[in-house]
């Protein structure tokens, strides 16, 4: 495959996202827009079946309808002749429920002027560099990561779409006092999901009994969310997603780098994480 990357002020974008920036930076937010933000691979797709389920009182088939109708647009989403994610986010009736994948530098000033929530999902740079890097292999719309040991080197310099992981975590943690953010960690949901998922719907402004919660924690387990095709999307086109190659539901678990990293790249990462992220607070629930 044959996929470019354009860069928008130093950082990677897909190319249709580079080219109609002017359209996606004066994207105009609404003051009751739920915007949920991520670093790619980071649980973006778990996070919002989570939202989807709280605004739909656990009710599974409103949900799966409420996604059919509006899979909640990526405002930075582009693929001509398809109407454009800033396109579908204006048909949309608030409150609406976006997403991004884009660093807090590059996001439409829009969604700060206008004091929106923003649902920040974080998740370990090895768990996460490992998802990007299988996605890579099967995603037909992302360059080829080439070798393990190639993509290494890509992902710690930041020469992947949508930027460094460290830039954009960093980005986001250092703002979470200043706006109305709520940050947590897919570490987090993953050991105590039934408390992240409250934590979410507290900030949703959203008040669900314990025995809906505890229906949300099930239906969003990774095993039902890799069975549902509205969520494992087995309905995507071969064309952007091959998923006989990796599938997009594909471990879901805390600690897959284990399996990836050589000693000696741990070490070397390790060096360089310790480096980047001298001087942030953001403490990972996980050995590092
Ligand atoms: P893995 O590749 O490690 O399995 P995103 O939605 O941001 O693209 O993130 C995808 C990652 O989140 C994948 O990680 C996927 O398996 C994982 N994921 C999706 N739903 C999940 C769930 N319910 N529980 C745990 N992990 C989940």
């Amino acid at each position: 495959k044959d996929v470019k990357l354009k860069e928008v002020s130093g950082i990677l974008l897909q190319a249709a996202t580079a080219d109609s920036w002017s359209k996606i930076q004066t994207f105009e937010a609404k003051p009751d827009d739920l915007l949920i933000c991520t670093y790619p691979k980071s649980g973006t797709t778990w996070i919002q079946e989570i939202v989807d389920m709280i605004e739909q009182n656990g009710d599974v088939e409103k949900c799966q309808r409420a996604i059919i109708q509006h899979r909640h647009p990526f405002i930075e989403w582009a693929r001509p002749p398809q109407p454009s994610g800033v396109e579908k986010a204006n048909t949309m009736t608030a409150p609406r429920i976006l997403r991004t994948h884009l660093p807090t530098q590059l996001l439409p000033p829009s969604f700060w002027e206008k004091n929106c929530k923003f649902l920040y999902v974080a998740r370990n740079a090895k768990d996460c560099m490992v998802s990007y890097y299988h996605f890579q292999r099967m995603s037909q719309v992302l360059p080829d990561p080439g070798t393990w040991e190639e993509y290494f080197e890509t992902f710690i310099n930041g020469k992947v779409s949508w930027g460094s992981w460290f830039d954009h975590v960093k980005g986001w943690w250092k703002i979470r006092d200043k706006h109305q953010i709520l940050f947590i960690f897919y570490e987090d949901i993953k050991r105590d999901p039934k408390h992240e998922i409250q934590k979410v719907m507290q900030f949703m402004g959203k008040n669900l009994d314990e025995a809906v919660l505890d229906k949300i924690v099930q239906e969003t387990s990774f095993e039902k969310m890799k069975e549902n095709p509205m969520t494992n999307r087995s309905t995507v086109p071969k064309s952007v997603m091959d998923q006989s190659i990796s599938p997009f539901m594909r471990k879901g678990t805390v600690g897959d780098w284990k399996n990836h990293f050589t000693v000696a790249q741990n070490e070397r990462f390790d060096e360089i994480y310790r480096e980047k992220m001298k001087g942030t607070s953001i403490r990972f629930s996980m050995e590092l």
